[in-house]
């Protein structure tokens, strides 16, 4: 099916081509979640070159792509990456290694206040709907990373809500108007 969509128009950058184009360093609409994570680490001038990020989870849509934008040559980037799944050992000791931590796990609270050294920086992709008797919905929100936790370790953490979810949309909105443009640019 993702081969049907036209990648000028592939503003999700799933299609071959545009991953292609990401994996060699070529202009290309990069995947949401990723490119919103780098215009975030952009934006605040968090320091990548020569750090060890650890990203855990090896999706498509989410770790792969972000362990590759994390390791170009470019700034953000030029990290040495640790992509991680769920048959790695010893992840624990990996992750006390990162100066960057990336969870992409899809598991509530999976990444705790022993896995994170002092000072680390952690994005927190993870998105959760846990019950929660105290709100009026019944649930809360959270992510892969148990805030509380990790938090008074962390040198910068993306809260949930209001982290990740939003550099999405705003990154999604940003190929979106990129491929208007590059659109009327064909029409012309
Ligand atoms: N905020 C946003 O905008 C946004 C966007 C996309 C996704 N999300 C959220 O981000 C999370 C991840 O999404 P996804 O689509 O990448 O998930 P996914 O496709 O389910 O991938 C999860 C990855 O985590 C790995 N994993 C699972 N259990 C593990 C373990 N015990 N130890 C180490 N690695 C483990 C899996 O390894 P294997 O490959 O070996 O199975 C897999 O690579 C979800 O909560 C999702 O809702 C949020």
């Amino acid at each position: 099916m993702i081969n049907t969509i036209d990648p000028s128009k592939d503003v999700d950058g799933f299609h071959p081509m545009n991953v292609g184009k990401m994996v060699s360093g070529l202009p290309a609409f990069l995947p949401a979640t990723p490119y919103g994570i780098m215009l975030m680490l952009e934006h605040y001038n968090i320091e990548t070159k020569g750090k060890h990020a650890v990203v855990i989870g090896r999706s498509h849509i989410v770790g792969t792509p972000v362990s590759i934008l994390l390791s170009r040559n470019s700034n953000p980037g030029n990290c040495t990456v640790t992509l991680c799944h769920s048959h790695t050992k010893n992840l624990r000791e990996i992750c006390l290694q990162a100066d960057i931590v990336v969870a992409a796990v899809g598991r509530p609270h999976f990444v705790t206040g022993d896995m994170v050294k002092e000072g680390a920086v952690v994005v927190d992709v993870g998105i959760h709907r846990i019950p929660d008797e105290t709100k009026k919905s019944g649930f809360r929100l959270v992510g892969d990373v148990n805030y509380a936790e990790v938090a008074p370790k962390a040198s910068f953490i993306t809260p949930v809500p209001g982290g990740v979810g939003p550099m999405t949309i705003a990154a999604l909105l940003k190929n979106t108007y990129q491929a208007a443009i590059g659109q009327k640019g064909n029409q012309n």
